[in-house]
């Protein structure tokens, strides 16, 4: 069986959930504490074993191409000032093949694949979404990899969520479990009401799929939104090719919404050995003032 080698990560969209941050600034650039959210995920790329990545990006993404280019002059600076810290920090995903294509208009995140169809070639590939962030001690790519390893078949990352947020992420039918965490699918539902939601196992920013999804996102209509949806045309893929839901039990920090942003810099910051105990203080002090205001 060949190895899994490229990923693929949709950068394109608009972002207007952080509008007006995202005027003229990619989403998958703002910070968690000192890094780019998007380069966590190409260091999750890289910590499963991937090679090869292609970012897709649109109109105001041009901040991503720069972040990966690379930047002799500022190694070197560092490099004579023995800052070893700070260049090993700029080198983290240095070995790595980085493409870049574009999107021309965000039409959705199916469109977005598609155009990536020559990138993927015949292989099997994985999709990690520029704005989410997973932390366990398997990266969740790796796990999706290893799946693949046993099944040969297509998989996606899903994670239990409150019952009330179906409606904001693709869904699953699950028909059965069939060992720990790993279950067949009868349908894949894009954003459903809460009372139409097959169930609370909801698609997240990782998926391994073959190469057979090009074909089927060509004949895609729009859906939901007017956009070309992926959960759709992994739906369409279901009914011929055997596609499973690998259920993620790590933390996940969605980066593409305001709250949950200012989450995510908080429990990076809480572990982060240059800022975590004056952010301790800090946030103590801080409900306790609260607590009093509220008296
Ligand atoms: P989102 O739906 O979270 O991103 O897509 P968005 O459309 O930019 O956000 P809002 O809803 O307007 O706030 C998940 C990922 O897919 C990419 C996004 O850049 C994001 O990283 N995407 C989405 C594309 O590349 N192209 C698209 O047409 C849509």
């Amino acid at each position: 069986m060949k190895k899994i080698k490229k990923a693929i990560i949709p950068a394109a969209g608009l972002g207007t959930r952080f509008l007006p941050e995202t005027k003229a600034m990619p989403k998958e650039m703002l910070p968690v504490v000192d890094t780019p959210a998007i380069q966590l995920i190409v260091e999750e790329a890289k910590a499963s074993g991937i090679t090869d990545i292609l970012i897709i990006i649109g109109k105001g993404k041009r901040a991503i191409e720069d972040h990966f280019d690379s930047n002799t002059e500022l190694e070197l600076n560092l490099a004579e000032k023995h800052k070893d810290k700070m260049l090993e920090a700029v080198q983290k995903t240095n070995g790595l093949n980085i493409y870049f294509k574009r999107q021309a208009h965000p039409n959705g995140l199916g469109d977005a694949v598609h155009t990536a169809k020559s990138f993927v070639g015949d292989d099997p590939f994985v999709i990690m979404l520029g704005d989410d962030l997973m932390q366990s001690d398997v990266p969740l790519t790796k796990q999706l990899i290893d799946s693949y390893e046993q099944t040969s078949a297509s998989t996606l990352a899903v994670m239990r969520v409150p019952h009330e947020e179906t409606s904001k992420y693709g869904v699953i039918n699950p028909t059965k479990e069939i060992s720990d965490g790993l279950y067949d699918v009868t349908s894949f539902v894009e954003k459903p009401a809460p009372e139409d939601a097959p169930s609370d196992l909801a698609i997240i920013g990782r998926y391994l799929l073959t190469p057979k999804i090009f074909e089927i996102l060509e004949n895609t209509k729009p859906g939901k939104g007017n956009e070309i949806q992926l959960t759709d045309a992994i739906d369409t893929l279901n009914k011929t090719d055997k596609v499973y839901a690998h259920e993620f039990k790590g933390s996940r920090f969605d980066t593409g919404n305001k709250f949950s942003w200012l989450k995510t810099n908080i429990e990076f910051g809480l572990k982060h050995p240059e800022v975590s105990e004056q952010l301790k203080s800090y946030i103590k002090e801080l409900a306790e003032k609260i607590n009093t205001d509220e008296k």
